[in-house]
């Protein structure tokens, strides 16, 4: 049996319902697989669990709080440099910052120097796992699933399709953009902790020729993800329902396609009907909610009530550059402002055991990674973050008059940033 060894600390993880499970004065014991690769053998109270693991050292952590390392449901890799580009919405923010960055990833150097950035900060903040767009340019993906596969790190990619209403230098040319992304599928796909994701940019930069490809991969792949994006600003959901009359709404098109299925995970799902919510819970497809990059672009802002109402999967994601931090504690607190303005009123409250659940163990069941990542269960992946609950004076004094857990979580979440992170921890 491969060797064991131990952390001692607090530690919070996530029940089959959703709730945190909190130990104050826990123990996190690690081994590894079949492959080799650490996996959680055992969690608990230090005090019960101690004896069974006679001999194992312990590395004690005293004041620290283990917790799973979160992860990031939609992120553009090629986006770090777009992060506070200001504009009228999302569709001239496109074409003002984002597509003129975008066609700079031909260049393969420059794409490997910012995969080895994006990769750092990531992790810096306590990002274990993402769900990323690449570039329209396959090399995009390389470098960055390159990285990414280096250092250990699970993540999913894709190049993004995008053949059509799209400048020089990011659009792609139909049939050469579908092989280009079986080649990537066959490449990355399963290979160590990597995997792919079949990436039409959204319907209104994609033919009919091209998303009838994507989802033809999509089937004949089916443990490869899809990820787009779908009705997040007004303008732009006007623009693809008189491109493609004959969907019923925005997300149908992808539908009418193949491409809503288990592992689909569309951004935003902003302006939606109840129709369309009953096809992401009758498909299995998911939701990645992105209040600060909604927020920022002016886009809505997404109905909690009306996903739980209906019950379709969602988690939380940064979408980096148009959203404005890496950090997972800015997402929760702008997806908390985001229930209380609500679509529908009185807003309202998400807990703060609801918010981190939604950037860790939620997350990964909307990826269908439920019990590899995004918790520390025994059996799952040993990625994990150790938080410093008095990262700064005024966290301090507030998490040690926390009285509850939903207290001290709500102060990490409100206060919290890359200064609680303390270390980070990769399953590799
Ligand atoms: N819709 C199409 N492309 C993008 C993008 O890069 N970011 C966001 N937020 N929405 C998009
Ligand atoms: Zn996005």
């Amino acid at each position: 049996m491969s060797a064991l060894k131990a952390l001692r600390a607090s530690i919070l993880r996530f029940a089959g319902d959703r709730s945190a499970i909190y130990e104050e004065d826990g123990l996190l014991v690690i081994g590894s697989d079949a492959r080799g690769r650490p996996v959680v053998r055992g969690v608990g109270a230090y005090a019960s669990l101690a004896a069974s693991y006679p001999g194992v050292p312990i590395e004690h952590l005293p004041g620290s709080i283990i917790a799973p390392g979160f992860i990031d449901l939609h992120i553009h890799f090629p986006q770090t440099d777009v992060i506070g580009s200001p504009a009228a919405g999302l569709l001239p923010w496109l074409e003002n910052y984002t597509f003129p960055h975008e066609s700079r990833f031909a260049d393969e150097a420059h794409a490997g120097e910012q995969a080895v950035f994006f990769l750092d900060e990531l992790l810096r903040h306590g990002v274990t796992s993402a769900l990323a767009f690449a570039t329209s340019h396959p090399a995009s993906v390389d470098a960055l699933l390159g990285e990414a596969q280096r250092r250990g790190v699970r993540l999913i990619a894709g190049k993004v399709l995008q053949d059509r209403h799209s400048p020089d230098g990011v659009r792609d040319e139909t049939e050469q953009s579908l092989i280009d992304t079986e080649t990537l599928i066959r490449r990355w796909h399963g290979v160590d902790r990597l995997g792919y994701a079949i990436t039409p940019r959204f319907a209104p930069s994609c033919s009919e020729a091209q998303l009838r490809g994507a989802g033809e991969l999509a089937a004949r792949y089916p443990d490869v993800w899809v990820q787009s994006h779908v009705a997040e600003n007004l303008q732009e959901v006007e623009w693809a329902r008189k491109l493609f009359p004959r969907s019923r709404s925005y997300l149908a098109i992808y539908d009418d396609f193949g491409l809503m299925r288990e592992r689909a995970i569309y951004a935003h799902c902003i302006h939606f009907d109840d129709e369309d919510r009953a096809l992401m819970r009758s498909t299995g497809a998911a939701a990645a909610v992105s209040p600060t990059s909604n927020l920022f672009l002016g886009s809505g802002f997404f109905d909690f009530e009306g996903a739980d109402r209906i019950g379709f999967k969602y988690g939380l994601a940064s979408d980096v550059g148009g959203g404005t931090s890496f950090s997972p504690f800015h997402t929760m607190l702008a997806a908390y402002y985001v229930g209380r303005e609500g679509r529908t009123k009185p807003g309202v409250s998400l807990s703060p055991q609801h918010l981190w659940w939604q950037h860790t163990a939620g997350a990964a069941q909307a990826l269908g990674l439920e019990g590899v990542i995004g918790n520390l269960q025994p059996g799952c992946e040993a990625d994990f973050v150790v938080l410093n609950p008095k990262a700064t004076p005024l966290l301090a004094r507030k998490t040690s008059q926390a009285a509850s857990l939903d207290e001290l979580l709500f102060s990490l979440i409100v206060l919290g940033d890359d200064r609680c992170i303390e270390r980070v921890e990769i399953a590799s």
